[in-house]
């Protein structure tokens, strides 16, 4: 991969109209942000261009783009850390007016770029109405650049664009799993199993044990004659998984948490029943894992082990517990697991947490992303 034009190394910003694409797609409870990671994540490059003087201009997605998806409740926490005036309409004509009215260290953020159907669809003259705000570009949303929507990709056309701070260091640092130390453990869970199989495919190669929990196990397991009872599972990759299915590399639970009529009960995997859901992997499962977590070099972990919409999380916090505590380099992703390490106080405890969910995934699996190579490659 080309070098990403760094944002870091430019000088003379001050006075300019720097347009940041980050990634604020936080979860929300009660009109406020849940976990902050990713919007903590995203304030080093807010300072460094503040400190040189640029007048920054926020671009922002929340949930999937309906009219009442708001990042006001963003706002609001990032205005505790620095002044920030909201600008709450996308599209309103008063927005060109305020920008323009900016002085040098100002921060704007502008309501939820999914409320234009343009940006998702990529649309040129979205793009055109986006560049108008700014002199320069600058993408700082790893976490969406897995997406060739106009705030990611179509405006790199239009302006002198560069990498953001936390953009450079994601890369830098996930780029670890394509040349791994040994022992690698790669350990993948999840729902969407059809995202994540170019994944499998890659580091049942390159990794010396994958483990896999989530709805991925739920398919193995049924490809492999277990009873898998009312679990979800997903059917349209079931062949893929079972050309996998025996593979030596490939590590399945051997227990599993089920959910009933009676309430929640640990099974061995041969104990699941008709009626029974499957809905997290069970302390045998993790025990299991302990040795290998102890001799890995590297493990790279994204995506949940159990339905973690339901609030079965015990078994994503005890192999938490157990890779905290291990000497490997340990890089873990995915919105649910990072939220899961927030409230547990051990974001520190993990060598790199990714901001990523989906373009974790999709960077590991193809060591590029349309958003990179928008910045990297030749206009
Ligand atoms: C994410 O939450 O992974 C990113 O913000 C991208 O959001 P999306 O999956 O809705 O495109």
């Amino acid at each position: 991969m080309k070098a990403l034009p760094l944002i870091s190394e430019q000088e003379d910003l001050a006075g300019k109209r720097v347009l940041l694409r980050v990634d604020l797609n936080v979860p929300l409870e009660a009109g406020e942000v849940r976990d902050a990671y990713r919007i903590e994540q995203s304030i080093p490059t807010i300072d460094l261009l503040r400190n040189k003087g640029a007048r920054v201009v926020l671009l922002a997605h929340i949930g999937k783009g309906k009219p009442e998806d708001t990042l006001g409740p963003v706002a609001k926490w990032l205005n505790k850390k620095f002044p920030l005036t909201f600008l709450d309409r996308l599209t309103s004509p008063e927005n060109v007016r305020v920008i323009n009215a900016m002085h040098d260290g100002d921060v704007v953020l502008l309501e939820n770029l999914r409320h234009d159907p343009g940006e998702e669809k990529n649309d040129p003259s979205f793009a055109s109405y986006l560049a108008s705000l700014g002199d320069i570009y600058v993408n700082d949303a790893f976490g969406v650049s897995h997406r060739a929507h106009a705030s990611v990709v179509g405006i790199t056309a239009l302006l002198p664009s560069y990498a953001g701070l936390l953009l450079a260091e994601e890369v830098k640092q996930l780029a670890a799993a394509f040349t791994p130390g040994h022992p690698f453990l790669f350990i993948l869970g999840g729902a969407k199993i059809s995202t994540k199989m170019p994944l499998l495919k890659k580091f049942l190669n390159v990794a010396d044990h994958v483990f896999v929990g989530g709805v991925a196990a739920n398919d193995f397991l049924k490809v492999c004659g277990h009873e898998v009872g009312r679990s979800v599972i997903d059917l349209a990759e079931l062949d893929g998984i079972k050309s996998y299915s025996a593979h030596e590399r490939l590590i399945l639970p051997s227990d599993v948490v089920v959910k009933n009529e009676a309430g929640a009960e640990v099974r061995g995997v041969d104990g699941v029943a008709e009626g029974d859901m499957i809905v997290d992997v069970g302390t045998k499962t993790i025990q299991g894992l302990e040795e290998i977590v102890a001799r890995a070099a590297l493990i790279v972990w994204n995506g949940p082990l159990g339905y973690y919409e339901a609030g079965y999380t015990e078994g994503t916090r005890e192999l938490l517990s157990l890779i905290a505590n291990s000497r490997a380099t340990s890089i873990i992703g995915g919105g649910d697991t990072v939220a899961l390490i927030n409230e547990m106080g051990f974001s520190d405890r993990f060598s790199f947490v990714s901001t990523g969910g989906g373009a974790m995934l999709d960077y590991l699996a193809n060591e590029t992303l349309p958003g990179i190579d928008a910045l990297t490659k030749p206009k």
